[in-house]
């Protein structure tokens, strides 16, 4: 349901106490799709995207807990909100939810996968549950898939739009204990390249941002992470896909990059060359043929 009806006047939200958004300006009117946006670091993301103006739709399984966060988003930003319930990897449920959004909100201009799932225990591939692997695997890969099957043929039409695949390190090499998650997170990388260089031309754009290590449930249910204190603060997530939104890092699209370690400023005047930020396979020498 969208937030709806007359609202009193509210205090500037914090971030636009401090100043605001660089380019605040830019997104204001502009309309979000957050998928995982219940908790975490899709919660975050819509809490920082709604306080820079734009109109945002919230997508995740447990409806209960979706449509509390997404009001509590209105209610501290005044920004509209939208909470579609859904499972990602469910292809009638998400072209349900996305044209439930543009009906309501508008055309999507920036659409942000991050749902998706981790390994629920620490094992090797070949201990690992056969279902819950090919479901970690799922929701990350076959859930962007169908959120970008549905929505970006709209941009292509409209000749305007980003895509953010909410990407990991771990996605960039292999891990013993988290392989269906490693698996899922290097596809969804080929996944942004192949989306960014089809769309190569247009005014639509596609990258994979790797928050770092936030603070969620899924981090405080990972073993690995036990008692680690130097969190990456989600607002830094939330900067670098504000100004991917606003079209800042245009020159990133097809690549990598990294909350809590690249500099905003430095992506900004950075052009990347080559295969820059992108998986490649390293020569073994100059004798390597594949080299
Ligand atoms: N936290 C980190 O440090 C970190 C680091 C690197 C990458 N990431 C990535 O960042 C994203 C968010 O991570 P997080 O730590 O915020 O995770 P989280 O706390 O576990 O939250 C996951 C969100 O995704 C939703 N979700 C899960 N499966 C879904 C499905 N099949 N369909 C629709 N919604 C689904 C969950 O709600 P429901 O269960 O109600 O559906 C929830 O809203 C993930 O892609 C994760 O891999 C996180």
């Amino acid at each position: 349901m969208p937030d709806e009806g007359p609202r009193p006047p509210r205090p500037p939200h914090p971030s636009q106490a401090q100043g605001g958004p660089r380019h605040g300006a830019a997104l204001s009117g502009a309309v979000a799709l957050v998928t995982g946006a219940s908790t975490g670091i899709g919660r975050h993301l819509v809490e920082g995207l709604a306080a820079r103006g734009m109109a945002v739709a919230g997508l995740a399984r447990t409806e209960d807990r979706l449509r509390t966060a997404m009001a509590e988003v209105a209610d501290a930003t005044g920004a509209r909100t939208l909470a579609v319930a859904a499972d990602v990897t469910d292809r009638a449920s998400v072209e349900a939810a996305t044209a439930q959004v543009v009906a309501e909100l508008g055309q999507v201009d920036l659409l942000v996968n991050n749902a998706g799932l981790i390994d629920e225990f620490e094992a090797p591939v070949w201990e690992a549950d056969a279902d819950q692997w090919w479901e970690v695997v799922s929701s990350h890969i076959r859930g962007a898939q169908l959120t970008i099957r549905a929505l970006v043929p709209w941009m292509v039409l409209r000749n305007r739009g980003r895509v953010v695949n909410i990407a990991s390190g771990m996605g960039t090499r292999g891990e013993p204990d988290y392989s269906a998650y490693s698996v899922a997170k290097t596809g969804l990388m080929r996944l942004t390249e192949s989306l960014a260089a089809a769309l190569e031309g247009s005014d639509v754009r596609a990258f994979d941002v790797a928050p770092g290590v936030v603070d969620t449930p899924m981090t405080r249910s990972m073993h690995m992470w036990q008692g680690f204190t130097d969190w990456t603060p989600p607002e830094r997530v939330v900067e670098i896909v504000a100004a991917i939104a606003a079209g800042e890092l245009d020159q990133w699209s097809g690549r990598f990059v990294r909350a809590g370690k690249d500099d905003l400023d430095v992506l900004r005047s950075t052009s990347p060359q080559d295969a820059a930020r992108q998986l490649r396979l390293r020569p073994y020498g100059g004798a390597d043929p594949l080299g």
